[in-house]
Formats: C-alpha cells, sequence, structure tokens
C-alpha cells in the first residue's frame, strides 16, 4: 500500500475503533475523508482532527449513501473501510423488546449498509490502483453469544458477503481487493461497562493498518486469532466458549 497515493473513506470515523483508524492513517500519511452519524460528533472530531474531510452519514439511510458517493466521485477513494457499526443487547423472550431499535434498524446499519454503500462505489473504485474494500466484522462472526444475536447473526452475514464479493472480483478481473477485520472485545463506547480483558482502540487500528499494509485476506486482531484456530479444531467448542461472553 502506497499511502501517500492512498485516499481511506472511513465510516464512524468519530470514536473508538474508527477514530483510532483514522489517527494512524493519517500518521501514514494518506488523505482521510471520515463520517458520523450525528452532527455533534462530526463538529467534535473535526475540532480535534482538521486535517480529515469530515461528513455525517447514517448509512442506514439509502439517500444517505447515494448521497456519499456522489459527493465521493472523483475524489480517488482507493480504501473503503467500512467500520461503522451498532451493537444492540436483546433478549427475544422478552415481550415488546426492542422496539425502539427494531431487528431492521440494526440490520440496516450492520448489514445493508455496508453491503449497498460497496455496491455504489464499485464503479468509482475499479480504476484506481491499490483498491482495497474492507469489512470490520467481529470475531462474533465466527461464533455468536447470547445476548445480541441480531448483531452476531448481522456481522457473520457480512462475513460470508465479503467472501463472495471477494471471489465476484477476481472472477471479473477487477482488481479491488477485500479484506475482513475481526476484532475481539475492543474498549470502545460499544463495549462501556460490561466484558472483561478488552485491548485498546488503539491496539486494534494499529492491528488492522498493518494487516491492511501487508495486503491481507483477513485481519484476526488480538484474541481473535485464538478464536479462529480453536474454531477450526472443533466449531462446538468455539461456540461453547462465545455463547455466554
Ligand atoms: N468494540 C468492540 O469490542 C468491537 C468488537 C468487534 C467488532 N467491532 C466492530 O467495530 C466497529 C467499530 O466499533 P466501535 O466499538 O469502535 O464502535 P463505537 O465506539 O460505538 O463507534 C461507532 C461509530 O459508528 C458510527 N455510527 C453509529 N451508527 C451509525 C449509523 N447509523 N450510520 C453511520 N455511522 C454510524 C458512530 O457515529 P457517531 O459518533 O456519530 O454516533 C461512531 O463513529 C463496528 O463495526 C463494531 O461492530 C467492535
Amino acid at each position: 500500500m502506497n499511502w501517500n497515493q492512498t485516499h481511506a473513506l472511513v465510516t464512524g470515523g468519530t470514536r473508538g475503533i474508527g477514530r483510532a483508524l483514522v489517527d494512524f492513517l493519517l500518521e501514514k500519511g494518506a488523505a482521510v475523508t471520515a463520517t458520523g452519524r450525528t452532527d455533534s460528533s462530526v463538529d467534535k472530531a473535526r475540532l480535534d482532527c482538521p486535517s480529515v474531510n469530515w461528513l455525517v452519514f447514517d448509512q442506514s439511510d439509502p439517500n444517505q449513501r447515494a448521497e456519499l458517493v456522489t459527493r465521493m466521485q472523483g475524489k480517488g477513494v482507493n480504501l473503503l473501510i467500512h467500520n461503522a457499526g451498532v451493537q444492540q443487547l436483546r433478549d427475544f423472550t422478552q415481550e415488546g423488546e426492542k422496539l425502539d431499535f427494531p431487528t431492521q434498524l440494526e440490520t440496516a446499519i450492520n448489514f445493508i449498509g455496508p453491503v449497498e454503500l460497496s455496491r455504489l462505489m464499485l464503479p468509482h473504485m475499479r480504476h484506481q490502483a491499490d483498491a482495497r474494500i474492507v469489512f470490520v466484522t467481529s470475531g462474533l462472526a465466527l461464533a455468536p453469544k447470547r445476548s445480541s444475536p441480531v448483531y452476531c447473526a448481522n456481522k457473520a452475514g457480512l462475513r460470508s458477503f465479503a467472501k463472495s464479493l471477494r471471489a465476484q472480483l477476481r472472477h471479473a478481473q477487477w482488481h479491488i481487493e477485500v479484506t475482513e477485520v475481526l476484532p475481539p472485545l475492543v474498549d470502545t463506547d460499544m463495549t462501556r461497562g460490561r466484558g472483561r480483558g478488552k485491548i485498546s482502540a488503539q491496539a486494534a487500528a494499529r492491528q488492522i493498518v498493518r494487516g491492511i499494509a501487508a495486503g491481507k485476506p483477513e485481519i484476526y486482531v488480538g484474541a481473535s486469532a485464538l478464536l479462529r484456530v480453536i474454531s477450526r479444531i472443533s466449531p462446538a467448542l468455539a461456540e461453547a466458549i462465545m455463547i455466554d461472553r
């Protein structure tokens, strides 16, 4: 990856892993456009980090996806990092649960958003040098946990999509690489107040950027590497380890 020739578009760059990714990409010399969902988070990020082209973008909204792609037209984006995501803790045995944040919305953010944004960006990226689409899924794409069933299904679905898309692009001889990133538990707003043994967003982002630079198709961050080994030897054991996390 020639970082000086890279224009990265990072979704969900205002906080957590995305924000750390933005910092590392800038440090490497890439030009960066990054998004957040709310005006306030984008305004704050712009103050903290003025060299980034910050945009407000809700990836669950088809109109905003189309608008973002229009804005990126001719801007030479060759690294698209689908990082934005939400995790809802849900219990389907509770009547009327999560009416405020339905399955459709969680899935639109975590799955439909990155899939459809990829579809719209592909024609713009296909003639760029060193083009790469990165999907941030999760270790939970390998084995789900009980407390966030829709999130786990979204991430497993995105993992499957990334594999098919990689194969389609190769078959069509479009020179766009696909990378999947599987983080473990990372210390961000998403995991605030729960879980143990978290790694920092900076540690996760450092491994992700190193993996992208090395051209890896899959980046198993931290403990996800061990989970991968276990899930290959015994899928049942991996599921037993993860289900009550
Ligand atoms: N944290 C973990 O342990 C962990 C583990 C495995 C995988 N991951 C994955 O890593 C990615 C980043 O997670 P994180 O923990 O860094 O999250 P985070 O700290 O909660 O930050 C989420 C980011 O996504 C943006 N966002 C939220 N809803 C959005 C929407 N509807 N449209 C567009 N952007 C939206 C947020 O923007 P605002 O600031 O404007 O709200 C923010 O920039 C996610 O895909 C997550 O599933 C995280």
